[in-house]
C-alpha cells in the first residue's frame, strides 16, 4: 500500500497503522474526484502537527513525562475539530488518522470545520483525579498555541469527558485572561455546553441505524444486536436501540464480554458500569465469552463503538451481521471492508455513523458565541435532521457511482474540501 504514498520522515513505512488505512481510503475515493484530485495530495499530509512533552508532579512526590499531540489536518473548511483521547496506545500516527477522519467527517455532513485531533499517551486510571487534572492542564497550556474559538476546538473522545473539557476550558480562559467557553464542546452545561451533546454521538448511531435498517427491509424493533464499546458512545446507543425494542445479545468492553440472547437490561448494564468501572461481574448475563468470540455472535446489527482496527481480515468472515455501524473511528480496516462487502453486509462508516457528536458540537460553539441556548427537543430534532440529510446523500451518491457507503461519504466529503481549497487558492 505504502508504496504508493510519500512516507514522511516521522512515521515509518512498516508502522503506518491507522494513518496507512486512511491513505487507503482516500485512494480508493481520488478516482472519483475529477479535476479536484489535483489537489489530492493535499489530504495526504496533515497540516500541523504539534508534540509536546507533558510533565506533571505526581502525587507521591515523584515526576512523571507523558507524550502529547494535537495534529491540525486540514483548515481549508474552518477552524479545527476534533477529540482528545487519553490512552496508553496513542501515537502520532493513530492521531493523524483521527484528525483525518475529522476533515472527512465535518465535511460529509457539511459542519463548518476543518479536522483535528489530539491525544495524550497515557492510561488515565493510572492516575488520581488530581494528577489527572494537572496533567490535562498542562497540555492545554502546552498546545494553547494553536487552538482557540476560532481555531481549533477540541472535545471529548476516549477517556477524556466533560470534567477533562471544564479543565482545559478553564486553563485556555487563564492564559487568556478572559472566559472563553467556544474553545473546547462536550463542556458541562452549567459552563456553556449544549443539552443533548453527551448523548448526541449515540443518538447519531441510532438515527442512522435506523435509515440504514429501513434500506435493508429490516425492523429495528426485535433485532439482535452486538456492541463492542460501552462508554459514551456504545452505551448511548445500546440505550436507544433497546428503548426502540431492539434486543442487545452481547456487549464487549476492555475487560470482557456479556451476552444474553433474550437481551442485557441495558438500564441495569449502563448502573453496573457506572458503579464498577467494567462489564465483567454483571449478574444479568447468560455468559462471558472469549474476546475473540464476540465477532461471530449471532446478531443483524453489530456497533463496534470502541477502538480504531477492531475488524480485520482475521476476523471479518465471522461476522454474522448484515450491517455494521461504525461508533468509533476507524473500527475497519479496507481489507475487512473488502470482505463484508463480498459477504453483502452493508458497513455504514464512522464519518456519518458517528457524526451526531460534532454535529452538537458544532451547535453548543454557535449557542456559545451567540450567548442564546436551545431547548434539548430543538437540538435533537436539527441533530436528527441533519444527520437523515447526510446519509441520504451518501446513499445516492453510493447508487450513483456504485461504490461502498464509505466511498460515496468520502466523495461527498473531499469534494468539498478540496472545492474549498480550489477556489482559496494556495498562499501566497
Ligand atoms: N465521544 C464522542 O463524542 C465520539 C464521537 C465520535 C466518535 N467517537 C469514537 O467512538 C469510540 C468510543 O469513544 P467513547 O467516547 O465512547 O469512549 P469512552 O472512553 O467513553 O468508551 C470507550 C469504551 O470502549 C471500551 N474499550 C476500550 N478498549 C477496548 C477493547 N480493546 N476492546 C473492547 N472494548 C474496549 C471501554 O471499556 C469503553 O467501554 C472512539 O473510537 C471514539 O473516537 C467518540
Amino acid at each position: 500500500m505504502s508504496s504508493n504514498h510519500e512516507i514522511p520522515s516521522y512515521l515509518t513505512p512498516h508502522g503506518l497503522g491507522p494513518w496507512g488505512n486512511y491513505l487507503e481510503q482516500i485512494d480508493r475515493v481520488t478516482p472519483y474526484l475529477g479535476s479536484l484530485a489535483r489537489w489530492v495530495e493535499t489530504l495526504k499530509r496533515p497540516k500541523r502537527i504539534l508534540i509536546v512533552d507533558v510533565p506533571i508532579e505526581r502525587d507521591n512526590g515523584t515526576i512523571a513525562h507523558f507524550e502529547g499531540y494535537r495534529v491540525q489536518h486540514n483548515l481549508s473548511r474552518g477552524p479545527g475539530k476534533g477529540g482528545v483521547r487519553f490512552h496508553q496506545d496513542v501515537t502520532l500516527s493513530e492521531v493523524m488518522a483521527l484528525s483525518a477522519w475529522m476533515t472527512v467527517k465535518n465535511a460529509a455532513v457539511n459542519v463548518p470545520y476543518g479536522g483535528a485531533k489530539g491525544g495524550i499517551r497515557v492510561d488515565p486510571k493510572t492516575l488520581s483525579k488530581g494528577e489527572l487534572m494537572r496533567m490535562t492542564r498542562r497540555y492545554t497550556s502546552e498546545i494553547n498555541i494553536i487552538i482557540g474559538p476560532n481555531k481549533d476546538i477540541p472535545a471529548p473522545d476516549v477517556n477524556t469527558n466533560e470534567q477533562t473539557m471544564a479543565w482545559m476550558m478553564d486553563t485556555y480562559s487563564m492564559n487568556q485572561g478572559s472566559t472563553a467557553t467556544g474553545v473546547v464542546t462536550g463542556k458541562p452545561v452549567s459552563l456553556g455546553g449544549s443539552l443533548g451533546r453527551r448523548d448526541a454521538t449515540g443518538r447519531g448511531v441510532y438515527v442512522i441505524g435506523c435509515e440504514a435498517a429501513s434500506k435493508r427491509g429490516m425492523q429495528i424493533h426485535g433485532a439482535r444486536i452486538a456492541v463492542q464499546g460501552f462508554g459514551n458512545v456504545g452505551g448511548v446507543a445500546a440505550r436507544l436501540f433497546a428503548e426502540a425494542g431492539a434486543r442487545i445479545v452481547a456487549v464487549q468492553d476492555h475487560a470482557t464480554t456479556v451476552v444474553h440472547e433474550g437481551g442485557l437490561n441495558i438500564e441495569k448494564l449502563l448502573a453496573h458500569v457506572a458503579a464498577n468501572g467494567s462489564v465483567e461481574g454483571f449478574e444479568g448475563a447468560d455468559c462471558f465469552i472469549e474476546r475473540d468470540q464476540f465477532w461471530g455472535v449471532d446478531c443483524d446489527i453489530m456497533i463496534p463503538a470502541a477502538l480504531e482496527q477492531q475488524i480485520t481480515s482475521a476476523n471479518a468472515s465471522q461476522i454474522k451481521a448484515k450491517i455494521i455501524l461504525e461508533g468509533a473511528n476507524g473500527p475497519t480496516t479496507p481489507a475487512a471492508d473488502d470482505i463484508l462487502h463480498d459477504m453483502g453486509v452493508l458497513v455504514v462508516p464512522d464519518v456519518i455513523a458517528n457524526a451526531g457528536g460534532v454535529t452538537v458540537s458544532y451547535f453548543e460553539w454557535v449557542q456559545d458565541f451567540s450567548s442564546f441556548f436551545w431547548h434539548e427537543d430543538e437540538i435533537n430534532e436539527r441533530l436528527t435532521r441533519i444527520m437523515r440529510e447526510a446519509f441520504a446523500a451518501v446513499w445516492q451518491v453510493g447508487q450513483d457511482n456504485k461504490v461502498s457507503l464509505r466511498t460515496a461519504a468520502f466523495i461527498v466529503a473531499c469534494t468539498r474540501v478540496l472545492q474549498a481549497r480550489e477556489v482559496r487558492g494556495l498562499y501566497p
